[in-house]
């Protein structure tokens, strides 16, 4: 089975969490486009989505699924979305594709975060897949001295601007054995928007499609 098979795969087993008739969170990313596939077929017992970024909310708003402004939403039973690595813990790399600062929000509105992923994203230490950080513009030389400092070598994502305007450093080289403690010490240095790191609020599930299957992790 390719990886493309397996994404598939996961994505539509998430379709057995999604309450009818809710509003439910929608993540970014490759996995993520055959969710939105899969939740367009079934979209007349949805009330409808919130997006965690311009890409997700067209491929949604094109499949006919109504996307509401989250300021709006007072309750997310679930927010589904992919990661670039997770571990047997839970806790994860995100930001691949850019979203990870309104994917972080929309997973702190979820009352549950449902990681939908292929075999290859499960490790057992974080941080082979450089760490994406989304900065604002002119703190960009400032954070990542700080960086540095911290034993990463930030890289810029070279002509790539957020859909909040600001610009992503990928940080290469970490040793991510406390994933909690660095997202707290990385998030704290000024200019910083968010890092990709998502371990003080990891998944509470996570849909994992390998050759043998799927296999379901609980938090
Ligand atoms: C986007 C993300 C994605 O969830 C992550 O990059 C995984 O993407 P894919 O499903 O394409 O492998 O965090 O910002």
């Amino acid at each position: 089975m390719d990886q493309d098979a397996l994404k598939r795969a996961a994505a539509h087993a998430a379709l057995d969490y999604i309450p009818d008739d809710a509003v439910v969170g929608v993540g970014t990313g490759s996995t993520v486009n055959f969710f939105i596939d899969a939740l367009a077929t079934r979209k007349h017992r949805l009330a409808g989505a919130v997006s965690s970024s311009e890409v997700s909310t067209t491929r949604l708003k094109a499949a006919g699924i109504p996307v509401f402004d989250l300021n709006g939403i007072q309750e997310l039973p679930v927010y589904i979305d992919g990661a670039d690595e997770i571990t047997s813990g839970l806790a994860m790399i995100k930001g691949g594709g850019g979203a990870l600062t309104r994917e972080k929000i929309v997973a702190a509105v979820a009352e549950k975060f449902i990681c939908i992923a292929d075999q290859k994203k499960l490790v057992p230490l974080l941080g082979r897949f450089p760490l994406p950080m989304e900065v604002i513009p002119m703190a960009r030389s400032y954070v990542a001295r700080e960086i540095v400092k911290l034993g990463g070598q930030p890289v810029l994502r070279e002509g790539y601007t957020t859909d909040n305007g600001n610009l992503i450093l990928d940080i290469h080289n970490l040793q991510i054995l406390n994933p909690i403690d660095l997202e707290t010490r990385l998030s704290a240095i000024t200019g910083v928007v968010m890092c990709g790191l998502f371990a003080r609020r990891p998944a509470d599930i996570l849909i994992l499609a390998t050759t043998d299957g799927i296999k379901i992790s609980q938090h």
